[in-house]
């Protein structure tokens, strides 16, 4: 079982929509068991794969949440609680693609668990349970570094660090590197790898296409983080496909967008396989 969290600190740079269409991908094309996992209060890569109907009869304790151990009421009945109760198998009618939901409730993790030792640990020892039911686990993470994405870094083994070709992201991509390596001596048992930087909603402009070759020397020359050859173009198609509930890989699978990230998904698995054998 391979574990891989999608960060950036910074917002709405295509964290949720990778995660989702590659897991999909994944799943649905190679035959991959993969759990999504939606750690972030917005709850958006859960809505990407089930409606707000399935998500109301899970929501008060078969979330994320819960996993984590919000819900105290709960967890004083049992010992601890179950992850494979808040999982959520075959999303979308897909073989092998299972989610964990997220819940709003999310936002409060930190003061809920401040004082709690080893609170960064908890993801850890409940994916244990699991172990073998997954190729993949696929960790959709908020944008910033607060207890649950804490959590996601302590039990993965590698970070994709999704970026939009612009200015801030050339400032914030520094930042972010010089956080993990802080975080990683900090918590203890954190062995996470940076795989890569992908490119996503890249658009045809001069501008994008400046910031992306400036990212792509900061990364080779000064970061030592690789980045991934394919790039996912800015598809309106992607964002129009949240409204059906559903990834765009099913509701609009001949986007360009999506065509860019099934070559994505082939370059991760040869990237994945090298680096086993490294
Ligand atoms: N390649 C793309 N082309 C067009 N729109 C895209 C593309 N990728 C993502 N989007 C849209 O951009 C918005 C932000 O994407 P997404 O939610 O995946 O980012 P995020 O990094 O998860 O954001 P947050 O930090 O808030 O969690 C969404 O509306 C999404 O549908
Ligand atoms: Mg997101």
């Amino acid at each position: 079982m391979k574990i891989i969290s999608f960060i950036n600190m910074k917002g709405g740079v295509g964290k949720t929509t990778s995660v989702v269409e590659i897991g999909t991908i994944l799943a649905n094309e190679h035959d991959k068991k993969v759990l999504i996992i939606d750690l972030d209060p917005q709850t958006n890569a859960s809505f990407s794969l089930m409606g707000l109907d399935e998500w109301d009869k899970v929501k008060d304790n078969a979330t994320i949440a819960d996993v984590l151990g919000m819900n105290k009421a709960f967890s004083s009945r049992d010992d601890e609680y179950d992850i494979n109760r808040a999982i959520v198998k075959n999303v979308c009618d897909i073989q092998g693609l299972d989610l964990i939901p997220s819940h709003i409730e999310l936002t409060f993790l930190d003061l809920d668990l401040s004082g709690q030792a080893g609170r960064e640990n908890i993801l850890s020892s409940q994916l244990e349970k699991c172990e073998e039911d997954y190729d993949y686990v696929l960790i959709d993470c908020p944008p910033n570094l607060t207890i649950a994405p804490q959590n996601a870094l302590v039990v993965s083994n590698y970070i994709i660090v999704p970026v939009s070709p612009e200015f801030y992201a050339a400032i914030g991509l520094p930042l972010l590197s010089n956080r993990i390596s802080q975080l990683k001596k900090r918590l203890p048992g954190c062995t996470v790898e940076i795989l890569g930087v992908i490119f996503t909603q890249v658009r045809q402009t001069l501008d994008h296409e400046h910031h992306l070759n400036e990212i792509r020397k900061t990364c080779n020359d000064d970061l030592d983080i690789a980045t991934f050859q394919t790039v996912i173009p800015f598809t309106t198609r992607i964002s129009e496909s949240a409204k059906w509930n559903k990834p765009a890989t099913l509701a609009n699978p001949n986007a360009n967008g999506i065509q860019a990230y099934k070559n994505l998904t082939q370059e991760l698995l040869l990237t994945l396989e090298s680096d086993e054998e490294e």
